[in-house]
């Protein structure tokens, strides 16, 4: 019994450890930018320092304790006690091994948190359960999936509106907290164009019931598709004319029907979708409960890139976001399947 523990233990770490490998989509082992990289270079210095001491530490221990261990009849050994020099001995050498490791991570550190002149803002906003993401300069505003040119610096102004979460993208850098009352700054830069579902990203600080549901993506894309993107996302959404006659119902449903909405306390409202997202062109403007979404149809994914973004989610995720995504600020709507249908219809036109 008492080997099963350690064998036990053994199997755990293997396990784990083989979740490391480079293409894991949300490995830290496959660095595809420069603050990536960069930080991939900290955790090889300090892996190899660290297998040093060890197969230095180990063997000499080993051999200590079958040497010296107490045979039959041996007197009590010297006591050691207050030996001033192994006392100066074991506290001097950590020093030195952890000064070792300083050195590489404060340099990593500086370069992480000062991004370069010419970075692409984005001030990123963490809600419970979701990521609002804003290009200031560019006039965009989005959610849960950000665009970025490769082999550009984008830098990250990092704030909360409610409780602390962290962004992370592992193939593109480390994580960084979004705290509220405060912005923290990082940059990432992506070398290579993400694949077609984009890198996968993952709020890493516990942040209530839906924290593991808060992932986001990111799209680098080059340049000629950035520009595409960005001028797609600053125009408003559809007028009801270019509308199918559904859709248009839909649109209307959006911006003026009174619902009965139950939320997860059990309490109960009249809301209206347009009370909490924001449709830019509606008339009503600025909301920001919920995702932006101006360009909903224009995204891979739903609820925080949980699901993909298809017609079927998307009625799901009305009919019970409760369900879906427990704990969702989403109060979970009174609606007939006439009216789910049309704004189904309403929001995979905002493309
Ligand atoms: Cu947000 Cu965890």
């Amino acid at each position: 019994m008492t080997r099963a523990i350690p064998l036990l233990i053994f199997g755990t770490i293997l396990m784990l450890a083989v979740g490391c490998t480079p293409d894991h989509l949300m490995s830290t082992f496959d660095p595809l930018g420069p603050v990536a990289a960069e930080q991939k270079k900290v955790w090889d210095y300090v892996f190899w320092a660290m297998v040093f001491v060890f197969v230095t530490v180990l063997p000499a221990l080993l051999y200590m304790c079958i040497k010296f261990r107490r045979k039959e009849g041996d007197p009590i050994p010297a006591q050691v006690h207050g030996n001033r020099n192994l006392e100066i001995l074991w506290t001097v050498l950590p020093i030195i091994v952890l000064a070792v490791a300083a050195v590489p991570t404060l340099n990593v550190l500086r370069f992480v948190l000062e991004p370069p002149a010419n970075s692409i803002q984005v001030n990123v906003t963490g809600h419970q359960w979701w990521w609002e993401f804003e290009y200031p300069e560019l006039g965009v505003k989005t959610a849960n999936e950000l665009y970025v040119p490769v082999g550009h610096p984008v830098q990250f102004n990092l704030m909360s509106k409610d409780v602390i979460h962290s962004f992370w993208v592992p193939k593109l850098g480390g994580k960084m907290d979004a705290i509220p009352t405060r912005t923290n700054v990082m940059w990432y830069q992506a070398d290579v164009v993400s694949p077609e579902e984009g890198f996968y990203g993952q709020c890493m600080e516990f942040c209530g019931t839906s924290h593991a549901n808060m992932k986001l993506r990111v799209h680098a894309v080059d340049s000629d598709e950035f520009d595409q993107w960005v001028e797609d996302q600053t125009e408003p959404g559809p007028e009801a004319e270019e509308l199918s006659e559904l859709a248009a119902q839909g649109k209307d449903h959006f911006e003026n029907l009174d619902f009965k909405a139950t939320y997860t306390d059990g309490s109960v409202s009249q809301q209206r979708c347009a009370y909490c997202h924001t449709v830019e062109g509606l008339g009503i403007s600025g909301a920001r409960t919920g995702p932006n979404l101006t360009h909903l149809a224009s995204r891979g994914t739903l609820l925080s890139a949980m699901v993909d973004n298809t017609s079927e989610n998307l009625a799901d995720w009305l009919e019970n976001p409760q369900v879906m995504k427990p704990g969702s600020r989403m109060p979970n709507p009174e609606l007939s399947d006439e009216q789910t249908a049309a704004l189904v219809a309403y929001l995979q036109s905002l493309k």
